[in-house]
């Protein structure tokens, strides 16, 4: 089967969180098709040890630049958006940038609470508002795409508030997408299954193809753990003109987890 060969030349692609992970792919992928691309991320260096993004996209001829940016804080997403001018100004931005604290309703404290709130829900919320005023401002709309998750519409042993941060990042999603296209502003989600990365701690890649494979736990139907490289596509896919029609959706890429 062929794979689709998008064209992001001229446009400019900024991802937060993208130092690692599924991230890390989708910036690499918009690179690899032209796009000028901004690695947001607290953290530069990529959990692997491996050449960080925004290198990895220029070596193989790319246009790239890192900013470090928190999502959490409204004024580093707002600096990020205002530098992502000097590259013509942000055409799609993908909030992607997530934490992991599990915990369950009897045990999770204040302090996690909050965290796992603002990195999963706050910035995403912010990251939508902030490039949203900007293509507005700008008179250019564009395209938003965040990370939601299976997390989104269903509940998992033991992940309570990380759960309601992905189930408040899909109704973003769809409040955003009904609000921001008198605009002509598109915005949608991918939802990810289990994915291989090293989101969790210890949560290696074969502990990840184990308990995808798991019948203690709900397998997957397609019999094995997602990797970024499976993800990518669907974001370009959302950011290209082919999904003219499409807001407010959430893109299942979850290898039919959610279908059992
Ligand atoms: N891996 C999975 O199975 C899975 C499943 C569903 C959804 N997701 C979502 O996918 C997204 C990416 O996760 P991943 O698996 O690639 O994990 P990852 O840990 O490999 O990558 C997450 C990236 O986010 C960055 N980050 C964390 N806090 C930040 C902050 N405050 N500001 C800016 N950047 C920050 C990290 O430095 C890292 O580079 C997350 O939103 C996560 O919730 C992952």
């Amino acid at each position: 089967m062929g794979r689709l060969e998008p064209n992001f030349e001229g446009e400019t692609v900024v991802v937060t969180g993208s130092a690692s992970g599924i991230g890390r792919e989708v910036a690499t992928r918009f690179g690899e098709a032209g796009a000028a691309v901004i690695v947001a991320d607290i953290d530069s260096e990529p959990k692997d040890g491996d050449v960080p993004t925004h290198e990895r996209i220029e070596e193989t001829g790319g246009t790239a630049a890192y900013v470090e940016t928190d999502v959490t804080d409204r004024d580093q997403l707002q600096a990020l958006v205002e530098g992502a001018r000097e590259f013509g100004g942000v055409d799609v931005m993908i909030n992607n940038a997530g934490l992991y604290i599990g915990g369950s309703v009897l045990g999770l404290t204040p302090e996690e609470f909050d965290r796992v709130h603002a990195v999963n829900a706050r910035g995403t919320y912010f990251g939508t508002q902030v490039a949203a005023l900007d293509m507005i401002d700008r008179g250019e709309p564009g395209c938003i795409i965040n990370t939601a998750s299976i997390s989104s519409s269903y509940a998992q042993f033991g992940q309570v508030q990380y759960d309601a941060t992905k189930g408040a990042v899909r109704m973003m999603t769809r409040g955003s997408a009904l609000e921001l296209a008198e605009h002509d502003i598109r915005v949608n989600a991918v939802a990810p299954g289990q994915i291989a990365t090293e989101f969790v701690e210890g949560w290696t890649e074969e502990a990840t193809e184990k308990a995808a494979n798991d019948e203690l736990l709900k397998p997957v139907p397609l019999g094995r753990a997602g990797h970024p490289e499976d993800l990518a596509g669907a974001y370009l896919y959302l950011a290209s003109e082919d999904a003219s029609y499409v807001t407010g959706e959430l893109l299942y890429v979850d290898g039919g987890w959610q279908v059992t």
